[in-house]
């Protein structure tokens, strides 16, 4: 037996190898767990008594040399994978990280933000996901009203409803809720319709939607803050209010911007009348500012709305919505110089 122990202690010292699987082989075979030396070391047990202090002389040589070995073999190993960083080229360019950029819908809320910023209104934002009272009871939309249909809403769940907001109208009834009047704020957001997708339309997209509470605030100051805004936008000075139907508001108007005939593409997006719909708006329905709890004798405001992306496609020529949803960094690039 000792004979053998002492052979399989050359056989430890010959071993060489650059490979990691046959280290681990050669591991597994001396010092695993079913390996020869705990195997020897079981043996220890049965070996006559005057045999014992050689025999285990001979194993515990035999388990030092192996983990010897091995703690060599692992060295040169590692030793050898640091050699080849050497073959790495130091001074090869690296592959250049694409810059990004902004997202059109993002610009151009950020800009509709600031022309509103300029004369004091604030931000204000809510959840997409909306309970019935906010996107619909509140805003003078009861139950069975027949208007809820204007909006195809996709609804989470029934009895309490919740649904995936229809338009931004929502924040504002929360924004009233927290605040006494004046009340100046501008709320964008993304809304949800469900809506065939098509070229024009989408089953979501983005609005921004303003209201302004006060004491006397009537139907000229909402034309003249449109019109304020209409021209730090699009650069155009004549708009028209056409009148309208919107449930939370009383009178409604659609806003129109008179975008001229001076192209082929002025002709064919105005349909060849020069005009062109760009958002609704109206007088707050007293109904809506009761309740939200604020007195209807004693504040009036007025309130407007619009879709980002419709916005988008006019100031940057964009043919087809569906491009804005692609996130395609090649089309987003393009705006950079437009910030
Ligand atoms: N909430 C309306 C819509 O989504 C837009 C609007 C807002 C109209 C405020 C009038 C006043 O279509």
């Amino acid at each position: 037996m000792i004979e053998e122990i002492e052979s399989k202690v050359k056989e430890v010292l010959d071993f060489s190898s650059q490979d990691s699987g046959e280290i681990e082989k050669f591991r597994i075979k001396f010092l695993g767990k079913k390996g020869h030396i705990s195997r020897y070391f079981s043996e220890f047990k049965k070996v006559d008594v005057s045999q014992k202090k050689e025999f285990g002389k001979a194993i515990n040589k035999l388990k030092l040399v192996a983990n010897n070995k091995l703690e060599e073999l692992k060295k040169s190993l590692t030793k050898d994978s640091s050699n080849n960083s050497g073959n790495i080229d130091l001074t090869r360019p690296a592959n250049l990280i694409e810059l990004g950029s902004r997202h059109p819908i993002s610009i151009i809320r950020d800009k509709i933000i600031d022309i509103f910023y300029k004369i004091g209104f604030n931000t204000s934002e809510g959840p997409e996901i909306e309970d019935d009272w906010h996107n619909f009871t509140a805003l003078n939309l009861p139950f069975h009203h027949p208007a809820r249909d204007m909006q195809d809403t996709f609804f989470i769940k029934k009895d309490p409803d919740l649904l995936l907001r229809t338009h931004t109208s929502s924040v504002q009834i929360r924004h009233m809720e927290d605040n006494d009047p004046p009340i100046r704020t501008i709320s964008p957001g993304r809304v949800y319709r469900n809506e065939d997708i098509s070229a024009r339309s989408h089953c979501f997209f983005h609005q921004i939607e303003g209201l302004y509470i006060d004491k006397n605030v009537s139907f000229s100051d909402l034309k003249q803050t449109l019109l304020y805004f209409i021209k730090e936008l699009f650069g155009k000075s004549k708009i028209r209010l056409r009148p309208s139907y919107f449930p939370f508001t009383e009178p409604s108007a659609e806003v129109d911007i008179y975008w001229g005939l001076n192209s082929e593409t002025d002709f064919r997006i105005t349909k060849g009348t020069g005009w062109l719909e760009i958002m609704g708006c109206g007088m707050v329905d007293p109904n809506v500012l009761d309740n939200c709890k604020i007195d209807s004798n004693k504040y009036t405001g007025f309130a407007f709305g619009m879709g980002i992306e419709r916005i988008a496609m006019l100031l940057y020529q964009i043919e087809d919505i569906r491009i804005l949803y692609d996130n395609d960094i090649r089309f987003n690039n393009q705006f950079r110089d437009s910030i």
